[in-house]
């Protein structure tokens, strides 16, 4: 499976950037929500000290970008899955303490090194987000933070009515479930906080929207199960809003 998920984004890497305008509105969400809840008044040294910065799930670099103009930096790893996309990335992100690292973040946890972990979009390939979400958060150091941003399982409900009730049910990986995401307000290792957002695309078929996960590289089914879109292009024309909801997370790891 991890092959394949490689295999689709490495396609999608040169068209990403034209295509990615949802994710790059999340990101600039996420960043915004970051920088209201730990303000410069409280968290001085985020702003004022240099910062060890490691993206998980980098893509293009564009969210590593934003974090670059933003603070200061020491020094950035940007970790992705597919080759394609970090050869995207080294073309974008040209500061002299950058490492770039082919690797599978369900696998990667030398965390201990940054205080500052992030993620946009990315963490929801994971074959067991919620493993992965225990072990970064019991491997990252105390006083350091972890932002990340997923696609929750309220997505796409507007392409949803859309589809046959048998082929409701599978048609789309299976996003992170609001609840998985609340119940790390139980670990009391560190400060949690998490908000919703909604995002809407328009579209003049559905058949425009699966074409568009194509150019992204995200039209991988981790359930393996295809179905015949037949019944999507007897669908008249005519515009659908999809709706995106973003869960939106901010963590910091309690000093002891
Ligand atoms: C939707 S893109 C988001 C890219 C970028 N973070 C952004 O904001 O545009 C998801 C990225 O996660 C990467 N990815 C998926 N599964 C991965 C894994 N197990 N380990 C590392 N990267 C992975 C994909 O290759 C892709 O570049």
């Amino acid at each position: 499976m991890k092959r394949k998920i490689k295999q689709s984004f490495d396609l999608g890497a040169v068209t990403y950037d034209k295509f990615s305008e949802v994710q790059k509105e999340v990101g600039r969400l996420l960043l915004d929500f970051f920088k209201k809840n730990f303000s410069k008044k409280k968290n001085y040294n985020i702003y004022k000290d240099p910062i060890s910065l490691v993206d998980l799930g980098c893509g293009t670099g564009e969210f590593s970008k934003k974090i670059i103009s933003n603070f200061l930096i020491d020094k950035i790893k940007l970790i992705d899955i597919s080759s394609e996309m970090i050869k995207c990335s080294k073309g974008k992100i040209k500061e002299k303490k950058v490492e770039f690292l082919v690797c599978d973040f369900d696998k990667y946890f030398e965390l201990a090194e940054f205080n500052l972990i992030v993620s946009n979009m990315a963490l929801h390939w994971s074959l067991n987000i919620n493993k992965l979400l225990k072990n970064i958060i019991s491997n990252m150091n105390a006083g350091s933070f972890f932002i990340f941003s997923v696609p929750n399982n309220n997505s796409f409900s507007n392409f949803k009515k859309l589809l046959p009730k048998d082929i409701m049910n599978n048609f789309f990986n299976v996003f992170p479930g609001e609840n998985m995401i609340f119940n790390l307000r139980k670990n009391k290792n560190i400060n949690f906080s998490t908000k919703k957002i909604k995002i809407f695309r328009k579209y003049f078929h559905p058949i425009h929207f699966l074409k568009e996960l194509r150019k992204l590289g995200v039209n991988i089914k981790i359930n393996n199960k295809q179905h015949n879109l037949f019944f999507l292009k007897k669908i008249d024309n005519k515009e659908f809003f999809l709706d995106y909801d973003i869960s939106l997370c901010l963590i910091k790891k309690n000093e002891t």
